[in-house]
């Protein structure tokens, strides 16, 4: 199918007016951007949100500017045309953008750090965008457009560490700490490979849905502020095998405590602030890597995964297109459970 075959020359986008300022989201008309060689234009039929939205349009997320910006990294959609020279994909394929549109294998090298949709490159809250071919996936066929679209990052950041660093094994034991996008990835991954999760929430309503899910074992870390002492006790005052790190400076010290010798922390997230000493970190031991999101090749070894074992993502909620300041305020609000999600009609 061509392009001037869909008749719609003109598409609809939203990007911030001003700097740090979350209500100047607007909504603009352009024309349809045409693809060119080696690149796709596709239709996006869904986005979701990550709390690195949030952190963006704050002035928090070091050397990205908001004003301009065409936000949110992860979209999901159909390729409406292709430029000259594609091959991975045709017209009317459902696909999936990755994260950092130029890494693609191996390491994580800074330029990547360029490449980075909805930071560095424009993001994906349009109805149409031009992508790479290399930077999109294909969409796991069991998948809406709107689950796909929570895979991008919050999925394989969960991915990237559990299995891309120090693999999880069967029958070793996950932390996974709140029940946020990439929390609720990393339980699903960490029961299909075998592992018992543990899983700690604010709130008891949220530990009932993370049990549902699978998790094995539950701490309401507002009841139990010393959570380490839990996770210890259940383990038998050994620790656990992985802790899936998205609470930062503010948990990172209890997450070392609740690790075993020898044992790993997946280092993630920035939702809250403190200080930690390091010294438990050489006492235990402990293995503490950075993940930041994931390669397109580990994108792909995800959705493999996520195809054998048909997993679906924890949706908390659909916004519709021009509902997006509420969607933004929504995750804001902290009250949902996996991903928010906006539906691009
Ligand atoms: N390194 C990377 O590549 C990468 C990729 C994705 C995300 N991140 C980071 O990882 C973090 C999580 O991202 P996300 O998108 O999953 O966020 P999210 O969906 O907004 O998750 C927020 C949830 O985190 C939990 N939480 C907040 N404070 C907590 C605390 N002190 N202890 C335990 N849990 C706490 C809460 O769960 P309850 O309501 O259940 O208490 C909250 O609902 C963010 O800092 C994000 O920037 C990093």
């Amino acid at each position: 199918m061509q392009f001037q075959t869909i008749g719609i020359p003109k598409m609809r986008s939203y990007s911030y007016l001003k700097e740090l300022d979350a209500d100047s989201l607007t909504l603009h008309e352009s024309d349809v951007p045409r693809p060119g060689p080696g690149q796709v234009l596709v239709r996006l039929k869904a986005a979701s949100l990550n709390y690195r939205d949030l952190l963006i349009i704050t002035g928090r997320y070091p050397g990205m500017k908001s004003q301009g910006l065409v936000p949110v990294s992860d979209g999901a959609g159909v390729v409406a045309e292709v430029g000259a020279g594609v091959t991975r994909f045709s017209a009317g394929d459902r696909v999936t953008g990755c994260f950092f549109e130029t890494w693609l294998s191996g390491p994580m090298l800074p330029a990547h750090y360029n490449h980075a949709l909805g930071g560095s490159v424009p993001g994906v809250l349009a109805e149409y965008r031009v992508f790479p071919e290399q930077a999109l996936v294909a969409t796991p066929a069991h998948l809406s457009d709107e689950e796909a679209s929570t895979l991008p990052c919050a999925a394989l950041t969960a991915w990237n560490g559990l299995f891309e660093g120090k693999q999880v094994t069967p029958g070793e034991t996950v932390l996974v700490l709140g029940t946020g996008g990439v929390s609720m990835f990393a339980l699903q991954f960490a029961k299909a490979a075998g592992a018992v999760v543990i899983a700690t929430s604010s709130s008891d309503a949220k530990l009932a849905q993370a049990k549902a899910m699978g998790a094995d074992h539950l701490i309401n870390y507002k009841e139990h502020p010393d959570w380490d002492k839990n996770v210890r006790e259940i383990t038998g005052g050994v620790g656990v095998d992985h802790v899936v790190e998205v609470g930062g400076p503010g948990t990172l010290q209890r997450s070392i405590s609740a690790a075993r010798h020898g044992g790993s922390v997946h280092l993630i997230g920035v939702l809250t602030g403190g200080e930690i000493n390091p010294l438990p970190i050489l006492f235990n031991t402990t293995t503490v890597r950075g993940v930041f999101v994931g390669s397109r090749d580990m994108f792909e070894a995800m959705n493999r995964l996520i195809n054998a074992r048909q997993i679906k993502p924890a949706i908390d909620r659909v916004f519709g297109f021009s509902e997006s300041r509420e969607a933004l305020r929504h995750l804001e609000g902290a009250t949902h459970f996996g991903k928010v999600v906006i539906r691009i009609e």
